[in-house]
């Protein structure tokens, strides 16, 4: 409920009441000034004198006492920038003059497009407020959601669009948020990438104008990730402010960072507004995805430990063995048959597989591509979700019996969204897929999306999910989405509303995934997309881990999982070991750096083990059992980027904390030794100073006299030296520190 402002002063004398208690919440009712704190950020803004909602402050902890006076408008810049449009609002509507990135633009029944939101009142919501925005004439509502996490001071902010008119409104932008910082030098940090390149972090000035960092392919892409951080001055991982913010949507979406015409900084992000329209009939609404922002203080690396820690507690989905924990599983370590025998999957073949990753000490074996239809190559067989009766003549059963019997739960790959034209299901219903009729049907990897807006797909993808859910015991699908939208029409419905595609398309991808969880509580799920092409928080609320990339090579990975930890916490960050030389870059490399580069995440094996020699079993059942040791501090700790493999660089480092500081982990990489270059000393972080912590390499030594032990202070100042003889091509170790 909206409250009117006699309401808003009856909540002020309760909150005032109630100062004695932290709050981190509060209205000024005098001042109109909305209050939100939370762990080391407060986040302000007020209505100004003209009505409109105005963001005062983003940043460090304020006093509890310290107040805002009312928010004033800017002024006008001469005759060409009006206040409206140099006033950092909260969400502002596309008109009176407005030039910089609009929060909504609409176009009303009447061809009218001038929308200005202003303030209509408030209601408290938990850990924040629901603000109510009204344009100036026309019934035409938005009502602004905050939250903010009392741990990390992480925002979550969306918006509910609502036609309280009685003609159609048609939404043509909308964004969850727009975040305003002040003018000053800022660097902005962006994720970019390719199939087998995803996780380029970019650095660079922000300078007038935008710099869009989008997706038009209907889904997340490879081609740009959903969040950004902007730090001042220059990149540091240990120092210095940092804003950041991530978009919880897997349709295709657009973050723009502008510096405006007075040099101050907007970012606005939602639906991407390319080819968007969703036509409100009376009475409907449009909710925006989430918006997530948040601040820190201590670089780089402080701001990826906040969102790591706010994922793992807030984003990511628990299942029946974790209800109501803090923090999810760490992932099983798995077998993936994928590189190892492609779509040739068979059962014999299978269960061979599955003796040997049983014996290495695997968790979970999964079968990938080519179970299913007439499934021999990508030609045939997508939509076709039968057990194909050449290749399981008794079905999956004895397999997954099989997997059960070695001690390892089973998993499965699927692909719901697509259909191969060769298939029963694309014969059956060729009108189930996107396209425009009469026009090409663009295939890609031979396939076509099918349209999941439609409720009839939703109710067929639905369904064979949930029977393959029944009637095998499945605790895990690899779900895949392997190429981008082409011809995007859904000609079931008129005109002017085949736009809202965009839309219901995800809304439905969200709701299977969640109806499928309801009915499944101990079944999880990876989000795939030809690797890393469908990695965002929205997919991350109900799916339990991520495919980074198809490359696997470990030196690739160590640039990509590097990226990638810039916005994602390593619980989800999957990552395997398969064979060399590398199919990708043609690289050799040995067992054991393969092996270290993919326990710097959620470890995997992907190689075709099969033929493997004992000694690479024996080294790879050690490393298993090491890994699984220590897996909680990797893959749920606190991540210091000791040294960046970006840039070209000879070496890279990472350290993670376990966050009672009780353990923690050191990966070092060498690339390529040049001119006799020791290893450079890592000076570890995040250590008790004053306890001692034991040091135990996990995979190659310290130097001569280093000590079995020593306090936080002497690794984190003295710091950890490699071995004189860590030198070469494509060198690793790691080691652990145990609190005595
Ligand atoms: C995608 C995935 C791979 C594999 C294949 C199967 O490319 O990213 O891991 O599952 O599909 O076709």
């Amino acid at each position: 409920m909206v409250k009117t402002f006699s309401a808003a002063i009856l909540t002020l004398a309760v909150t005032l009441m109630a100062q004695a208690q932290p709050s981190s919440a509060h209205f000024d009712a005098v001042a109109k000034v909305f209050r939100l704190d939370g762990g080391g950020v407060s986040y302000v803004f007020g209505v100004n004198p003209k009505g409109e909602l105005q963001q005062l402050y983003w940043g460090g902890r304020l006093g509890a006492s310290d107040a805002f006076p009312q928010a004033a408008p800017l002024p006008e810049w001469a005759s060409f920038d009006s206040s409206y449009s140099n006033t950092p609002q909260e969400f502002a509507g596309w008109g009176a003059g407005l030039f910089v990135e609009p929060a909504l633009k609409v176009t009303f029944a009447d061809g009218n497009r001038d929308l200005v939101l202003h303030y209509q009142g408030y209601s408290e919501a938990p850990n924040g407020f629901d603000v109510e925005l009204k344009d100036i004439l026309r019934p035409i509502a938005v009502t602004l959601h905050y939250a903010i996490d009392p741990q990390s001071g992480i925002l979550a902010r969306s918006a509910t669009i609502v036609n309280q008119g009685a003609e159609p409104v048609t939404v043509e932008q909308a964004a969850a948020a727009a975040w305003a910082l002040p003018p000053a030098h800022y660097t902005l940090n962006y994720l970019t990438g390719r199939w087998a390149g995803e996780w380029t972090l970019n650095q660079e000035t922000v300078r007038p104008g935008e710099r869009v960092i989008e997706s038009r392919r209907g889904s997340t892409g490879h081609q740009a990730n959903p969040w950004f951080a902007i730090q001042a001055g220059e990149p540091d991982e240990d120092h210095g402010e940092v804003w950041f913010g991530a978009l919880a949507w897997s349709g295709s979406w657009r973050i723009s960072v502008e510096q405006d015409q007075l040099d101050a900084v907007r970012v606005t992000g939602g639906f991407n507004p390319f080819d968007f329209g969703y036509v409100l009939h009376p009475g409907q609404s449009l909710e925006t995805p989430v918006f997530y922002g948040g601040y820190a203080a201590n670089g780089l690396g402080g701001a990826s430990r906040l969102l790591h820690r706010y994922e793992l507690e807030h984003i990511l989905p628990r299942t029946a063995a974790t209800a109501g924990q803090i923090l999810p599983k760490p992932r099983p370590v798995i077998y993936n048959s994928w590189e190892a025998t492609e779509f040739k999957v068979n059962e014999a073949g299978q269960m061979a597989l599955a003796e040997k990753a049983a014996a290495l000490g695997i968790d979970r074996f999964v079968m990938d591509d080519g179970w299913f239809g007439q499934r021999k190559d990508d030609h045939a067989g997508l939509g076709d979700w039968y057990v194909n009766p050449e290749k399981f003549p008794h079905g999956l059963k004895p397999l997954i019996d099989k997997v059960h019997s070695l001690g390892m739960d089973f998993g499965l790959w699927v692909e719901p969204e697509m259909v191969n034209p060769d298939s029963d299901l694309y014969r059956k219903h060729p009108d189930w897929v996107l396209h425009f009729p009469e026009r090409a049907e663009s295939q890609q990897r031979n396939q076509l999306v099918l349209n999941l807006a439609r409720p009839d797909v939703r109710a067929y993808v639905f369904g064979f999910l949930d029977k393959l859910l029944n009637e095998n015991n499945i605790a895990f699908l690899k779900w895949d989405y392997n190429r981008n939208w082409t011809e995007p029409g859904w000609m079931q419905l008129a005109p002017a509303e085949q736009k809202k595609v965009y839309v219901e398309f995800t809304h439905n991808l969200y709701g299977i995934l969640a109806e499928l969880r309801r009915r499944h509580p101990k079944v999880e799920i990876e989000s795939c997309s030809g690797g890393g092409g469908r990695v965002d928080l929205g997919i991350l609320r109900y799916t339990d881990e991520v495919w980074p990339s198809d490359n696997t090579d470990p030196f690739d990975r160590l640039t990509q999982q590097d990226g990638f930890s810039y916005a994602y916490t390593p619980q989800i960050m999957m990552a395997w070991v398969t064979d060399s030389p590398h199919w990708l870059n043609h690289r050799t490399t040995s067992l054991t750096y393969r092996m270290l580069s993919s326990m710097q995440g959620s470890l995997g094996i992907g190689a075709n083990i099969a033929n493997w020699t004992p000694e690479e079993a024996a080294t790879a059942k050690r490393l298993i059992a090491a890994y699984h040791q220590v897996q909680p501090t990797i893959a749920q700790g606190d991540l210091y980027r000791l040294i960046s493999p970006r840039g070209g660089s000879e070496f890279s480092a990472t350290q993670t904390v376990r966050s009672d500081k009780s353990q923690s982990v050191v990966f070092a990489f060498i690339h390529s030794t040049q001119e006799g270059r020791l290893f450079p000393t890592l000076r570890l972080k995040g250590l008790d100073p004053a306890a001692q912590y034991a040091l135990t390499p996990i995979e190659g030594k310290a130097r001569a006299g280093t000590p079995a032990a020593a306090s936080g202070a002497w690794w984190m100042n003295h710091g950890l030296e490699m071995d004189e003889g860590f030198r070469g091509d494509f060198q690793s170790a790691a080691f652990r520190l145990d609190r005595k």
